[in-house]
Formats: structure tokens, C-alpha cells, sequence
């Protein structure tokens, strides 16, 4: 058997637009910060955002990787990237959101063990619906982030997630509080957020990195968190990530 290199994660949460591929991305400017090697994937297959986000142009996906798996022709992951820098690659998502319809499940572990291969941390993002997909992302990876807001639909469904987690015994998760998605919601204390969810927050995200044009540096392909100014203003976040950062690394792998 293959020794793997690196880990993989993936964040996930109960509802949409939560934050997951922002933070994703500024976890990846921390992990290149300490000189990580990293394969973000784009597993948000049918409106992936990632190759968007980072201004990136690309000819071949995740769907031409899982075609050629299933076909005997594949040869190397790196015939399917896109360089970002020295440090970060990416694997799209479809372009063309039927071919998404055609990656089966059963290909996605495969391509995660073989990404675990070469890159010292694997990113995986994800859309928040319970399809085969998903739930073979969740099964695989060493590391599972549930992203939520305060909100009180978002914080109901995912104690609900939470609940069948733990009937599952699958305890392998973190949960992380993301109040930089909308600074005018504050409902709940984390008191009450942790009574909500029955379960501890593991990492909160400020309203300090609530950033009004956050479209502005979206449309320069920009990594928030690999700025300068990051960790010299948002100390607090910048905290926050490389805790993430650093507990990601040092945790368990999931085969072990
Ligand atoms: N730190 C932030 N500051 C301002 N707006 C944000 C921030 N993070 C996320 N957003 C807004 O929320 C939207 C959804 O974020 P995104 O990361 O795409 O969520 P998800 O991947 O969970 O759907 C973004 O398009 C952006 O408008
Ligand atoms: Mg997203």
C-alpha cells in the first residue's frame, strides 16, 4: 500500500452560503504560509466557485479526472490541476454543470487518496446538500469542518447533522462559528449557540473580517489571508486560522 503524504478535510455546512469557500481559500493562504503544499478541489460540482474566486482559467476538471479513472487512462493528478502559486493548486469543478450529473460517487474517495498522495494538505469544497457525493466526501476525509452562521434555520439544521454524526460515531469533526458572513446578525450569544447545537465551537471567525468589498478582491482572484496586512490588522482571525491551521496538520489521520 501507498504511504500517504498529506491529509485531507473538507468543510461543510446545513445551508448555502455560509462562507465555506472564502474560508477554505484563507485556510489555504495559511497552510502555504507554512510552506504546505496544498491541492484545493473543487467538489461543489454543479456551481463550484473556486477557479472564480481565483481568477482562474482552466480546460480540464475534476470530470475529465473521474472519466478518466473510470476509463483506465488516467496517469497523474497534475494532468488535471491548475497552478495558483508555488505552494497551491487547484481541480475545478465541471464547467459544464451535466457532467456533474455523470461523476459517480464511487470515483471520489479514489481521487482523495490519490491527491493525499502528492500534496501535503488536500481542501476539499463542497455544497451543503446530503447526496452520494457528499456523503462519500464526508466518509473520507480525515477532517470535516461544519461551517456555520448565527442563524437560527442554520444552527437547527446543523444540530440535526450533529445529531446523526454522533449516532454514526463519526467524531472526526470541528465546528466552526463564522460571524464575518453578516455582521448584523447576532441573534444568539455563543452560549446560546453552544446549548443550540450541543456541541462546542471550536473556532469562531470574527466580525472583524466581515470585508464590505468582498467582491472587489473575489473579482482579483485575491487570498484573503495570504495579505500582509491579515496578520498584522485581523490578528485575532489570523489566530484563528492558524490554529485551524496547525490542529489540521497534527491530527489524526483517518486511516490510522
Ligand atoms: N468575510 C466576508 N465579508 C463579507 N462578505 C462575505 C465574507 N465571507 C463571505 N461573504 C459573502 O458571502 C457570500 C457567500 O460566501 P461563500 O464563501 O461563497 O459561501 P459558501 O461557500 O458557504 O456558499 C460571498 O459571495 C460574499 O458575498
Ligand atoms: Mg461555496
Amino acid at each position: 500500500m501507498k504511504i500517504k503524504k498529506g491529509k485531507s478535510l473538507c468543510f461543510f455546512s446545513a445551508k448555502g452560503g455560509v462562507g465555506k469557500t472564502t474560508n477554505l481559500l484563507n485556510l489555504a493562504g495559511i497552510l502555504e504560509q507554512f510552506d504546505k503544499k496544498v491541492l484545493i478541489i473543487d467538489m461543489d460540482l454543479y456551481s463550484g466557485g473556486i477557479a472564480t474566486y481565483l481568477n482562474k482559467k482552466f480546460d480540464k476538471s475534476i470530470y475529465h479526472l473521474a472519466f478518466d479513472l473510470m476509463n483506465n487512462k488516467f496517469n497523474d493528478i497534475n494532468d488535471y490541476t491548475v497552478m495558483v502559486d508555488d505552494y497551491i493548486d487547484i481541480l475545478c469543478a465541471p464547467k459544464d454543470p451535466r457532467d456533474a450529473n455523470k461523476i459517480e460517487a464511487k470515483y471520489i474517495d479514489d481521487i482523495i487518496k490519490k491527491a493525499e498522495l502528492k500534496y501535503d494538505a488536500v481542501l476539499i469544497d463542497t455544497n451543503h446538500s446530503l447526496n452520494d457525493i457528499n456523503l462519500t466526501i464526508l466518509d473520507s476525509v480525515d477532517q470535516i469542518y461544519f461551517m456555520v452562521t448565527n442563524d437560527p434555520l442554520d444552527l437547527k439544521n446543523l444540530k440535526s447533522l450533529l445529531t446523526i454524526f454522533d449516532s454514526l460515531n463519526m467524531n472526526n469533526y470541528k465546528v466552526i462559528l463564522n460571524n464575518s458572513r453578516d455582521p448584523f446578525k447576532s441573534y444568539f450569544s455563543n452560549y446560546e449557540i453552544k446549548k443550540i447545537i450541543n456541541h462546542r465551537l471550536d473556532y469562531t471567525i470574527s466580525v472583524e473580517l466581515f470585508l464590505k468589498d468582498i467582491e472587489k478582491l473575489i473579482m482579483k482572484g485575491v487570498i484573503i489571508s495570504l495579505d500582509r496586512k491579515f496578520a498584522d490588522i485581523m490578528t485575532k482571525d489570523y489566530q484563528a486560522f492558524v490554529t485551524m491551521a496547525t490542529d489540521f496538520l497534527e491530527g489524526d489521520n483517518k486511516d490510522e
